[in-house]
């Protein structure tokens, strides 16, 4: 997730521009970068690293005069964190300058249509492409080319941008990534998220969806995306700063809960196209896929229970078998490999010390490793044979929401890839599979909206002792997870059982009103979680069930019952986990605990 930050007033933009930026620090980001504009040239200074770096790298800004510009701090998406990856990026001619959050899903398909065209990249980023692209439109007229230019792009975007024969102005357009403006006294700003702002001023606008700005130090003018005059009220910020930091949710845990529709949307739309799943970076044709015979996904903590999930799936949808294991157990167990295993290795910050250890025993073994991670350019990214990014942002909640989710769908495309190449389900199996993901983003925020209900039921567990979670198949591996996260956060003590294990010892354990969370979103399983249900709501336990909408028996034999909405068998995790998360949260938040640092734990695990 990077950051954005404009100004156009009688003062020095880049001192501003620094300083603005150093408030959306807390998003995370690789490098940083600037460019000002002094009504004559746009001089640019961009730095790897802290924003330190590039503080001083221009002397606190003192070197970089001028009264307008635009900044950005980038989190890697497209291309490794580098100085000539760092935005801002420009034409050829340094005449338009951009910085831009967020994916240019068709970025591919334009560069080369741009390239044909004769202009030449410097950059891996999707976002140099919009440069050429309004270098390609531009006649003079801003808001024209940017109009043409979003009509090219698909993806989403926030977008500030500088032209070199329209000095004292800035210009900025959104979709579906966040931007604000900000009306000062000496002038106007443009942001991302509005405490890089505040400082300055507490008057902002909040732009919508497809709508431009454009900014002097005295006005500020909005269109629509037919360039048409459009008006907008201004809003009045009441937070402080450090609730605006986390756009004003209480816990960053909260917000990354609510980020999990955009990241899996980020994950998901850039890989799938005329109903189809392309998976370019992994760089595999399908007789490469063929050749491999088994799978082993490792990994740690929730993204071993991904791994777990991604197992399910893969073997029923593509007939392979997989291994999911623990990177701490598989660094020394001496694993057996062959020539045609595939390793995958799970991990959001690409840095876990046991997760590291296992790819590189591994790639020892001479097999090929394929890293699924979050953070660009990370150990494991750099390491890993074959790297697929999950574009989840920056997670700062030690407790994993949003980058387990983006995990899930990087995992199922995976799957679909090999039972598509290997020729076990069709194009009219994979278009199927495809319409379920697409629908999953806005599954999972009509679950998100329910969360006063979930508060609710989640403040009579604060005093639990124990909770159980049961299920089976892709279900238990949702009850380790539910298991996880609410033993993390709320220091309450919890287990995952498969529901078929429960008579084996667990059962004992169960008292009259402990918590059971049975998961039961596998319809070929129902009858035989419900069975599990009926013992231990026999022996006096509290059943909360989360299941499939339809599946109505539940309220014959549990408590409370959550319901998801309906999607491929393979996908449940996906909506079945955030009721879960909502209730560890909920459960947290009510006994006072440090949320979004729990105690003893960290969160990137890079010791063993
Ligand atoms: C820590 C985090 C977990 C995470 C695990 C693996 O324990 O708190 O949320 O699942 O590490 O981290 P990774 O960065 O490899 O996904």
């Amino acid at each position: 997730m990077c950051g954005i930050v404009g100004y156009t007033g009688t003062g020095q933009a880049a001192p501003i521009l620094l300083d603005g930026l150093a408030k959306l620090e807390y998003r995370g980001y690789d490098s940083a970068g600037l460019a000002v504009f002094d009504g004559k040239k746009i001089t640019m200074q961009k730095a790897v690293g802290r924003l330190k770096v590039l503080s001083e790298q221009t002397h606190d800004g003192e070197m970089m005069p001028g009264t307008s510009g635009i900044a950005h701090t980038r989190w890697a998406t497209h291309g490794a964190p580098s100085r000539i990856n760092a935005h801002p990026h420009s034409n050829v001619e340094r005449s338009i300058s951009v910085v831009h959050n967020g994916i240019i899903e068709n970025y591919l398909k334009l560069r080369n249509y741009l390239a044909a065209k004769g202009y030449v990249f410097e950059s891996e980023t999707d976002t140099e492409v919009v440069a050429h692209l309004l270098d390609y439109y531009y006649n003079g007229d801003p808001i024209e080319a940017m109009t043409k230019v979003m009509h090219r792009v698909e993806g989403s975007y926030a977008l500030g941008i500088l032209f070199l024969d329209h000095p004292g102005e800035i210009y900025a357009v959104r979709k579906d990534s966040p931007l604000i403006v900000g009306k000062g006294k000496d002038g106007n700003l443009i942001a991302s998220d509005v405490p890089a702002v505040l400082k300055y001023t507490r008057q902002v606008y909040f732009i919508q969806n497809e709508e431009l700005t454009r900014l002097t130090e005295k006005d500020i003018c909005f269109y629509n995306v037919e360039g048409e005059t459009i008006n907008k009220e201004l809003s009045t910020i009441e937070w402080d700063v450090d609730a605006a930091e986390k756009g004003g949710y209480e816990h960053f845990m909260l917000k990354e809960m609510h980020e999990q529709p955009k990241t899996v949307r980020d994950t998901l739309m850039p890989r799938i196209r005329d109903n189809d799943v392309y998976i370019e970076e992994l760089g595999m044709s399908d007789d490469e896929i063929r050749a491999i015979h088994r799978i082993h996904i490792v990994a740690c903590g929730s993204a071993s229970h991904t791994g777990m999930t991604a197992k399910y799936v893969f073997e029923e949808m593509a007939r392979i078998p997989v291994v999911a294991d623990l990177a701490s157990e598989f660094r020394y167990r001496d694993p057996i490999l062959e020539k045609n295993d595939l390793v995958i290795i799970i991990s959001q910050s690409g840095e876990t010390a046991d997760s590291l250890a296992a790819l590189r025993e591994a790639k020892k073994k001479g097999v090929m490793t394929l890293g699924i991670v979050n953070v660009v350019g990370s150990s494991i990214a750099r390491e890993a044979d074959k790297i697929m990014y999950t574009w989840a942002g920056p997670e700062i909640a030690v407790a994993t929401t949003k980058a387990y989710s983006a995990q899930l769908i990087a995992q199922y495309l995976l799957a679909i890839k090999f039972a598509e190449a290997r020729n076990i389900i069709g194009k009219e199996e994979v278009a199927e599979l495809l319409k379920d993901l697409k629908k999953l983003p806005d599954q999972i925020e009509l679950l998100l909206h329910n969360k006063g209900n979930i508060q609710r039921f989640a403040n009579r567990y604060i005093a639990a002792k124990d909770v159980f979670f049961i299920g089976r198949g892709i279900d238990y591996a949702i009850s380790l997870e539910g298991s996880l996260k609410l033993k993390e956060i709320s220091y309450i003590h919890s287990e995952a059982y498969a529901a078929g294990e429960l008579k084996h010892g667990t059962i004992s354990l169960i008292e009259d009103g402990t918590l059971v969370a049975a998961v039961i979103t596998q319809e070929k399983l129902y009858k035989k979680t419900i069975s599990n249900v009926v013992e231990v709501s026999s022996r006096g336990a509290f059943v909360l069930a989360v299941t499939n909408e339809g599946n109505t028996e539940v309220e014959k034999v549990a408590d409370y019952v959550i319901y998801i909405p309906e999607t491929s068998h393979y996908f449940t995790n996906s909506l079945a986990i955030i009721p879960l998360q909502l209730f560890s949260y909920y459960v947290s938040v009510g006994k006072g605990c440090d949320v979004d640092k729990p105690r003893n734990l960290a969160k990137s695990v890079t010791v063993e």
